[in-house]
């Protein structure tokens, strides 16, 4: 029975002191919609005075324009993927408090690119990501088939290979097949609040698609040759008087300048 007591005043004395354990952040819950949203942090008991405060974002600074030092507010014009994450008040006290206001939406779910394509027998890459907070916590990868999204398994003929992140989900397809391959993907991302998803497009060319631009290179070089070498042939037998007539004028004066800037470069030398 002592013993009881005895364990019973110190729970108590704990929870005391806990209570009276200096200063104590509180702030608004968490915010998954809506527009206008104000979003505040309030201070009790700080231990040593607060010069101030601010909002930070990651990185950034925000600025809030509350005069009250013990409270401090910050207003989300609109919640979407864009205004979503972590929001933290911050006192200016000495340690510095700190509360954090989580601003959650459902995955905005992007594709890097909207068409890969890739030649066959090489690997594509198809690649999905969410910028949005929180971070997916499953990615699920389907082909659209007649309009009906069916599941594409990891590691599907050795061939299919999906790895996935927070913020990234890649599907690798090796030796990509001409007559299989071809079409619409769709990433599914999901997080505690919903799913996201975008489609991306697959187009795989035959290995002789790629040769065709080689090709029609081969072939027009091989146009141009012919007809300058029939140009030439036919060009020759008329000409050749004409240059023996001595030509015009101008030209003849051309190939006198053309002589002594030679001749002048020659004695520079
Ligand atoms: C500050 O926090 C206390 C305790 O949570 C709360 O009762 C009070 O309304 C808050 N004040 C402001 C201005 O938010
Ligand atoms: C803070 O700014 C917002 C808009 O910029 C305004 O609606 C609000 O009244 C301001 N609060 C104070 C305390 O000045
Ligand atoms: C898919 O399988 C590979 C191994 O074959 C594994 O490394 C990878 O983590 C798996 N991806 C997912 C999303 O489970
Ligand atoms: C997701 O991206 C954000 C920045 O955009 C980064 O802070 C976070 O660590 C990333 N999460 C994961 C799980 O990679
Ligand atoms: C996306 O994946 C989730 C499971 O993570 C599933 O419940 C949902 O139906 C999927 N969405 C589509 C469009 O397939």
């Amino acid at each position: 029975m002592e013993t009881l007591l005895a364990l019973l005043g110190a729970l108590l004395g704990a929870a005391g002191g806990a209570s009276a354990a200096g200063p104590q952040i509180s702030t608004t819950p968490e915010v998954t919609s809506g527009s206008n949203v104000l979003i505040s942090c309030n201070v009790t008991e700080a231990s040593t005075e607060i010069k101030g405060h601010y909002w930070m974002k990651g990185e950034t600074k925000l600025l809030s324009n509350e005069s009250a030092p013990d409270f401090t507010s910050y207003l989300i014009p609109k919640v979407d993927y864009e205004t979503s994450g972590e929001y933290h008040c911050i006192f200016d006290t000495t340690p510095l408090l700190r509360g954090t206001v989580y601003v959650k939406v459902k995955p905005h779910v992007v594709a890097y690119k909207k068409s890969e394509h890739g030649n066959e027998g090489d690997t594509g890459v198809l690649t999905c990501k969410s910028n949005s907070y929180p971070s997916v916590t499953q990615w699920n990868w389907f082909k659209i088939v007649d309009g009906v999204p069916q599941p594409v398994v990891n590691g599907t003929e050795d061939r299919f290979f999906i790895k996935s992140g927070g913020n990234r989900t890649d599907l690798r397809i090796t030796s990509l097949n001409l007559e299989k391959d071809p079409g619409e993907y769709m990433c599914n991302g999901t997080n505690e609040l919903g799913e996201g998803s975008a489609v991306v497009g697959l187009r795989v060319r035959s290995r002789l698609a790629a040769l065709w631009p080689f090709l029609g290179i081969v072939a027009e070089v091989l146009v141009l040759v012919t007809i300058i070498f029939i140009y030439e042939k036919r060009r020759q037998p008329n000409q050749v008087p004409d240059d023996d007539d001595g030509g015009s004028a101008p030209l003849k004066s051309n190939a006198a300048n053309y002589k002594d800037k030679n001749v002048r470069q020659r004695n520079a030398n």
